[in-house]
Parts: C-alpha cells; structure tokens; sequence
C-alpha cells in the first residue's frame, strides 16, 4: 500500500527482499532444530507480528504459537530505558524449545530483559530470530541473535511492523521516516 509514501525519505528494504530472506530465516531455522522438537514461537507483540506471520510459514517444522506484549518505546524514536510487560506468554516453555521473534534488535534492552526473564523458566533452549538488527547502537553488549535477517545503519526505521506513535505499521516495505516528522 502507498497510504504513508509521502512520509517514507527512502525505502531500505522492499517487499521482494524481505520476502526473499524470510524464506532463507525459514530455511537456516528448519535446519537449527531436529524434526521431534517441541517448539515454542514467540512473537513479542507488536512489532513483530507481521514477520511472525510470514516466517512460521517458511518453517518447516510444528510450531506452537505465543504471544508477549512487551514495550519500551512509547510515542517517541528513543528507548525510555524501562521495559514493561503488557501482557506475559501463556505457554508453560520448561524443557520445551524457546523460539523468540522480534523485529528489531536496537539498544538490546528489551530483549536482554524478556531472555533474562524467561531463562528463570528453563527452556530447553532460547534462540533469537530478528528481522532487523542495528548494532551500532546495542547498549546490552552481550545480547545477540541466533538467526538474523539484515544488518540496518542506525536511522529511525518504520514499516512491516515497525511503528512511529503506533503509525506505519501496515507499510509493506522498510523505510526511513522523514526528520521533520519526529524532530
Ligand atoms: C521496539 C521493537 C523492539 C524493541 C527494540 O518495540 O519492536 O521490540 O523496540 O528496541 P531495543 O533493542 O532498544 O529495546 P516497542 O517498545 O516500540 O514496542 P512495539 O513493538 O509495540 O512497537
Ligand atoms: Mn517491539
Ligand atoms: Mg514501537
């Protein structure tokens, strides 16, 4: 859709590339687990919904879906530094393989506090897949992904998801807001 075009400065990544590299996430996931695994997908909510979606089909394996409503940003491009859970997973993840789906890796602080979290559950395993990492700007050192779809620099990215105040999530594509828009 073309509804926010006139607020996109450029697109980063189109709808082909993103489609292209999911299906390679799919792949190199399938490969990451034995075919028995019991596992758990878990979208943190709400940035990853979309690339959820598109990339449980392109795994090759049963999959149980969860869900955790998980935010730090609020209505502006930086981190407030305090992650709140909204609303936990419901899944019991003990001994069972933890899959856990985000959109973007940024400061690495909201994934560094869901990991820390949940490790106290012991899983079997904990793997990360996220579509976007900007790791110019990781205040959590230490926090990484297992599976990763594209390197970003750091400029304040929206679409496929990703939101400004909750706007341009629907874009189908990765683009770079306007500055006037949020300076
Ligand atoms: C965004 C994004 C990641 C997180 C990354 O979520 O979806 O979850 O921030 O930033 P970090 O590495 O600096 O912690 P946000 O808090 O905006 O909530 P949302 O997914 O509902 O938009
Ligand atoms: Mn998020
Ligand atoms: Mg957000």
């Amino acid at each position: 859709n073309t509804v926010f075009a006139d607020d996109i400065k450029e697109v980063i990544i189109d709808e082909e590339e993103l489609k292209q590299r999911i299906s390679e996430l799919g792949e190199e996931i399938t490969a990451g687990y034995e075919e028995d695994d019991d596992i758990v997908m878990l979208c943190i909510l709400r940035g990853a919904v979309l690339f959820m979606a598109d990339l449980a089909r392109e795994i090759d394996l049963p999959v149980v879906f969860d869900f955790m409503d998980v935010s730090s940003y609020g209505a502006s491009t930086e981190s407030s530094g305090v992650v709140r859970i909204i609303k936990d997973m419901e899944e019991n993840i003990e001994g069972r393989h933890l899959l856990i789906v985000e959109d973007i890796i940024d400061t690495g602080r909201t994934l560094k506090h869901v990991v820390d979290m949940l490790e106290t559950r012991d899983p079997k395993s904990i793997k990360v897949v996220t579509l976007l990492d900007k790791p110019d700007r990781r205040v959590q050192k230490e926090i990484d992904a297992d599976f990763n779809g594209f390197e970003i620099p750091d400029k304040f990215v929206v679409g496929y998801g990703l939101d400004f105040a909750e706007k341009y999530r629907n874009l189908s594509f990765i683009g770079v807001l306007k500055e006037k828009l949020y300076i």
